[in-house]
């Protein structure tokens, strides 16, 4: 089978590595990628939201399979374009990507499914955002109803900025945004793979969304995950496909617009019950780099069977006992001012620790100045180019050997003025 996965992140390379151990595969290519894919997979300088050119790239490489990674090339309709050329592709069209791509269309459909979820108000005026504030309260949850990168969520007991974030976010073209009540409790990520109608659960997983210990500090894309999460309650897969993915991909397809792909079901466990945090239309990112370390199932039949309706003719998929953690080593003044172009070294050092591999995220090879000598002695070199650069994944016979092994990598790796979370999985590991 070949294969073409579009993206740049950490969450494709551990996709591209997964393929690429499956024996089911015989070419993998990715656009634009990253150099830890590169040595994996051939890279094409494709822009990824530019739908025809990925299209037109999977018929010149003629590949079996597309996968689409990131949310922004999904909602922009690229999987649509690589359809309408005939190839398969794992990801959901544009319309399906509105789970993602609006809060208040996914609540729209949620309402629709029955699915437990915050009260939502939808606010598309200035003179509303008042009115959605008090009538909620602290602590106040807003959302900016469309892709914001990973900024477009705000909760804080401090007004003002719920005030201001509501207000940016009117501020944008066409700006809307959801306010909606708080939901306490544990967080946990489950991602569910849809043909459109069959759905099939991944193992649950925990995200680390603030940038500093102890949940302190700025929201970010997600500082470290694990899985495992030994103190999840025995029936939560069970109750999550029943009451909310296969409600909502029934609702879906009944709209004439089904989803194929992954749907990403954010979940708190509430004092009343699980509740819908967020839906998103692809694999979250740390997340995926621990859920596929656990996955024994070669990936590429699975996907591809997503992508052409085959979901219920699929074995049931097998998990290693292993446990998994992840550790994202961030770049200097992320998630703020993010600073590029520091030297990375120590990723072979961390992957002779027994249990660990290192995927790239935000990595680039320097590049020689024209007519810079001191420039291109140093062309080639890894540098950072962006705000999680490397993510370090560490497996082990469980949590707290996979993240004993996770940090002795990290500790191995060097990126001047880096930054990572000292404390993933660790209550877990502890069995709090
Ligand atoms: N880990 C959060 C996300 O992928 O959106």
């Amino acid at each position: 089978m070949k294969i073409l996965v579009i993206g740049t992140g950490a969450r494709e390379h551990a996709l591209v590595r997964s393929l690429a151990q499956d024996p089911q595969v015989t070419a993998l290519h990715a656009a634009p990628g990253n150099p830890g894919i590169a040595a994996l997979a051939e890279l094409h300088a494709v822009d990824p939201l530019d739908g025809p050119a990925v299209a037109d790239l999977a018929v010149e490489l003629g590949v079996d399979l597309v996968v689409v990674g990131p949310e922004a090339p999904l909602v922009a309709g690229v999987a649509d374009s690589v359809r309408d050329v005939g190839i398969p592709v794992f990801g959901p069209s544009a319309a399906g990507a509105r789970l993602e791509g609006s809060k208040a269309f996914a609540k729209e459909v949620m309402a629709a499914a029955g699915v437990p979820t915050a009260e939502p108000r939808v606010v598309t005026d200035r003179a509303q955002v008042d009115a959605a504030l008090d009538a909620f309260g602290a602590p106040y949850v807003v959302k900016d109803d469309g892709l914001a990168a990973g900024k477009g969520v705000v909760v804080t007991s401090d007004r003002d900025e719920a005030r201001n974030h509501a207000l940016t976010c009117l501020a944008k073209p066409d700006g809307r945004l959801v306010v909606e009540d708080y939901l306490d409790g544990p967080e946990v990520s489950l991602f569910v793979l849809s043909d459109g109608s069959t759905v099939v659960p991944l193992v649950p997983a925990q995200d680390f969304k603030r940038a500093l210990d102890a949940d302190a500090g700025p929201n970010t894309g997600g500082m470290g995950a694990y899985s495992p999460l030994p103190w999840a309650p025995a029936g939560l897969v069970d109750e999550v496909v029943t009451q909310v993915a296969q409600p909502t991909v029934d609702e879906m397809r009944r709209r004439g617009t089904p989803f194929v792909g992954v749907l990403y079901v954010g979940l708190a466990l509430t004092s009343r019950g699980t509740r819908v945090v967020e839906f998103n239309a692809r694999f979250g990112d740390p997340e995926t780099q621990v859920v596929l370390a656990r996955l024994a199932t070669p990936l590429a039949g699975v996907l591809m069977a997503a992508a052409t309706g085959r979901l219920d003719t699929l074995p049931p998929l097998e998990w290693r006992d292993d446990a998994a953690v992840t550790v994202v080593v961030a770049s200097h003044g992320y998630p703020s001012e993010v600073r590029s172009g520091d030297p990375i070294t120590g990723i072979d050092e961390a992957e002779q620790v027994e249990g660990v591999h290192v995927l790239h995220a935000g990595t680039a090879l320097r590049q020689a100045a024209a007519g810079d000598d001191d420039a291109a002695l140093d062309a080639g070199v890894l540098v950072s180019a962006g705000g999680r650069v490397l993510t370090v994944v560490g497996v082990g016979a469980d949590l707290a050997a996979a993240r004993t092994a996770a940090y002795a990598g990290v500790e191995r790796i060097d990126l001047p003025g880096s930054h990572h979370r000292t404390d993933i999985a660790r209550a877990a590991a502890a069995g709090e």
